[in-house]
């Protein structure tokens, strides 16, 4: 057989031994080869934000908003510019499959994986991720979709049951997987960790063949989440084809003793077998050599584009005049003799949520750096003070400080006793948190054991005490010129790495500015479970002052604050839900006390999802920057000066207290069990039907410009056609929204009150107007029906609201259907 076989040519040439080995991962990331029939291994790559390649301490990658950001531009036509990015980003990492979109619904404000996710709202979930799986795709690569379905937290995230009804997972967690099998031919789904109506979603037939193979028509390639996989028998009947990653735990020989025994039958692994090679021929994996080498792209278009679509998803939450009519936003330097740069996320921007998503950035753009560069060619001073720390274990090892990073691996961790051992590889790296997935020196043990010693110079710049911490997988030391300054062998299992590392362990050292130190880590990893190793390094510097009183004083000589306050990774990512809405540490305070000194203060929130925010009133001007890529500094001074217009839109609703949020009640769930008892009231259908007050409702956004609606017209019962006109002497943007609403509802209790049903973005110049038309998502009056299991057309009377935001409606247009 030749390379370039088609996949059905070839599937009937390999024996069941071969198929079976086509059905589970041989790595972390790469499936099985067959060389016989010279089929190639094919590599998958996270995701979402960037194609991190097969190490996390690889070659560096683009790194794209986050996708609450990216849905926040309400703009698809730019998401699928994004997505063209993303896939020349795999090829580039020598990967087949982005594991990516996450499109799981904001189902609780503090769901860890928000940040991944895009939205509270279905058909805005959909129109994105559309968007995106269309331009990633387009570049000759695959889009795993992901998590299939109900996967909606981190509480129990292995094993908890999402006990979802019929129709709310019809109208709404399925949605945007519908959407993205109907719509843009998404090539590969991924199942998710938990249940879905018990059993696991790798298990769900209903799930699998029933609705996504079945009545979707899906043919492409399902895949399990990492370790998601719980049965040999159940999983491939219901339609699971590639378990992940490997080595193998339910397949393999596995597999075909269950063949021998006649639970799975010869057709089943053919047909699962079969979508294997189907995706990779789809994605030209088939007939290539196998996965390339690993490389960073140097691509300043793409990194202007990433700039631009960081700056185009901020939202613009409140932004107040001053008596003369002056809006505090965009900043002017009239006037202005010195600025004050706070808060714990000023210096160190958070680009990107953490977990698997986490990529390397090629570079990061923080905010300090860029307001400085706006503000100090005309003579501004700026000042900086972090006002507060947020790190629920020592901030990172700042790099800044330190030399060139390098780091041996040896065979065996004993080597690291031994002076004269060499190294089995040595590489340098540009990250004080490193995560192995494998065996890092490449051998085939897929739970390996090994040494590292991380090695770099450390000159403070700072004179003091300095704390130290590590927290690893494996246990490891700290060396400061040579001597131990920590060691966490004695600290028990289960605070860091998903579960199977050590929590910190700090100490201590006193330190000198200015002299270079030689800072060694050790790590003696031996087998673990899953075969997950890592290590994170952190590293403050000694605080002679009071941090909350120096940015105090700080703000109160400054003519304007600029305040960048949030979470990072410790708060949200992948792995843990936050507990709270409020911003972490004193940051709640650091506002209020600089307000207090410093009336012209702006507020800047860079965080993954909503944060409570009991000081709006008492700031005049409030931008939501999310997690925005790693041009985050760039992004955000385009918006603050305004060369770019706040054109951002809220992709979810912003509460005032976790207490008034729909999942509240049922969040996070108990005895295994989350039950989705709010139903369909999720988001602004929540707030809205139930009559909450929201503190920034679904949808909201400010401009400098002064768009509004100024009429609109039903062309037909999908169609409306709206004006808009901008009354300022500035180019704006408009975001239309349509909700819709039905009388008398579809007769159940939770029917919302309002649907989003189409939107546009459009440019509307200065002082004067434009006129858009919006197709209606053709499911506008529908609603599923429990009884015919199918969707139903609701008779009577429709309002349609076009406005700009959920809360604020312009025009009202009535429909009758019958
Ligand atoms: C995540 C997936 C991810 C996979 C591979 C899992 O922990 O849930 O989203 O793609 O790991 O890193």
């Amino acid at each position: 057989m030749t390379a370039g076989a088609s996949p059905e040519a070839l599937i009937d040439q390999l024996t069941i031994d071969e198929q079976v080995s086509l059905l589970a991962g041989v790595d972390f990331w790469h499936t099985a080869s067959v060389d016989r029939l010279r089929i190639p291994a094919m590599r998958v790559s996270d995701g979402p934000v960037g194609a991190r390649g097969t190490r996390y301490d690889g070659p560096a990658s683009l790194a794209v908003p986050c996708s609450t950001a990216l849905a926040a531009t309400w703009d698809p036509d730019l998401v699928e510019r994004v997505g063209h990015v993303l896939g020349r980003e795999t090829l580039a990492k020598g990967a087949s499959v982005l594991l990516a979109p996450t499109v799981n619904l904001h189902r609780t404000p503090v769901g860890g994986r928000n940040f991944e996710c895009m939205s509270e709202d279905p058909y805005l979930t959909s129109r994105i991720a559309v968007a995106y799986i269309r331009g990633l795709q387009s570049e000759g690569v695959a889009s795993c979709i992901k998590h299939f379905v109900g996967n909606d937290t981190e509480f129990e995230r292995m094993s908890i049951d999402s006990q979802i009804d019929e129709r709310t997972l019809r109208e709404l967690y399925l949605v945007p997987f519908e959407a993205a099998v109907k719509e843009a031919g998404v090539l590969a789904v991924m199942t998710g960790y938990n249940r879905i109506n018990g059993p696991f979603a790798a298990d769900s037939e209903p799930m699998l063949r029933g609705v996504l193979r079945g009545e979707w028509g899906f043919d492409g390639l399902v895949m399990s989440d990492w370790f998601g996989l719980h049965s040999t028998v159940e999983a491939l009947a219901a339609g699971a084809d590639l378990e992940m990653p490997g080595p193998t735990r339910f397949r393999g020989q596995a597999l075909l003793d269950a063949v021998g025994r006649g639970d799975v039958t010869a057709e089943q692994v053919r047909g699962a077998a079969l979508n294997v090679l189907t995706l990779m021929d789809r994605v030209g994996a088939l007939a290539s050599e196998g996965p390339g080498p690993e490389l960073t792209r140097d691509a300043p278009d793409d990194r202007a584009l990433i700039r631009l679509a960081g700056a185009s998803g901020m939202v613009l939450l409140r932004n107040v005049s001053d008596e003369s009519g002056t809006k505090t936003l965009p900043l002017t330097r009239d006037g202005v003799r010195r600025v004050a740069v706070l808060g714990p996320n000023a210096a160190l921007g958070q680009i990107m949520g953490g977990g698997s998503a986490h990529v390397t950035p090629t570079h990061v753009v923080h905010p300090l750096e860029a307001i400085v560069e706006r503000l100090r060619p005309h003579g501004v001073e700026v000042a900086h003070a972090v006002g507060c720390t947020i790190n629920r274990s020592l901030p990172q090892l700042d790099l800044r400080l330190c030399g060139p990073m390098t780091i041996d691996y040896f065979g065996d961790p004993d080597d690291l006793e031994q002076d004269d051992a060499d190294p089995a590889l040595t590489s340098t790296i540009g990250t004080a948190r490193l995560k192995w997935v494998a065996d890092p020196i490449g051998r085939s043990d897929a739970n390996p054991e090994y040494g590292a010693r991380i090695s770099t110079t450390f000159t403070p710049d700072v004179s003091g005490a300095w704390s130290f911490g590590v927290e690893s997988v494996a246990p490891a030391r700290l060396l400061v010129d040579n001597d131990v300054v920590l060691d966490n062998a004695e600290m028990a299992i289960g605070g860091s790495f998903f579960g199977t590392g050590r929590a910190e362990v700090t100490a201590t050292a006193a330190l000198e500015a200015g002299r270079s130190y030689k800072l060694d880590v050790e790590i003696r990893h031996r087998r673990t479970g899953m075969g997950l190793g890592g290590v994170n390094i952190g590293a403050e510097a000694p605080y002679a002052g009071d941090r909350m009183i120096d940015a105090v004083d700080a703000a109160a000589a400054a003519d304007l604050s600029i305040v960048i306050v949030g979470t990072n990774d410790d708060w949200e990512s992948e792995g843990w839900d936050r507990a709270e809405l409020d911003l972490p540490g004193r940051q709640d305070e650091l506002i209020r006390r600089v307000a207090e000194v410093c009336p012209r203060t702006v507020v800047v929130i860079n965080a993954g999802a909503p944060v409570a925010m009991p000081w709006a009133e008492s700031v005049p001007a409030v931008l939501m920057a999310w997690f925005p890529g790693q041009e985050m500094g760039d992004s955000l001074a385009d918006v603050l000066f305004g060369d770019v217009e706040p054109q951002g839109r809220l992709p979810v609703t912003f509460p005032r207290r976790l207490e008034d949020t729909p999942a509240f009640e049922h969040h996070p769930g108990r005895n295994g069990v989350a039950p989705y008892l709010e139903r369909r009231l999720v988001g602004y259908r929540w707030y809205d039907t139930v009559g909450r007050e929201p503190l920034f409702a679904f949808g909201h956004g400010l401009g400098y410009a002064d768009v509004s609606i100024t009429s609109a017209r039903m062309l037909d019962p999908f169609t409306v056609e709206v004006d808009l006109t901008n009354t300022s002497p500035r180019a704006g943007v408009g975001v239309v929204q349509i909700y819709a609403h039905r009388d008398g509802h579809d007769g159940a209790d939770d029917d919302a009150d309002q649907r989003l049903s189409g939107f546009a973005k459009l440019d509307v110049p200065a002082e004067g107007s434009t006129t858009t038309v919006i197709a209606l998502d053709p499911r506008t009056y529908q609603a599923w029906d429990v009884n015919t299991h199918a969707w139903m057309e609701v008779p009577g009377v429709h309002e349609l609201r076009v406005g700009t935001s959920s809360r604020e409606v312009a025009e009202r247009l009535v429909v009758q259907m019958r």
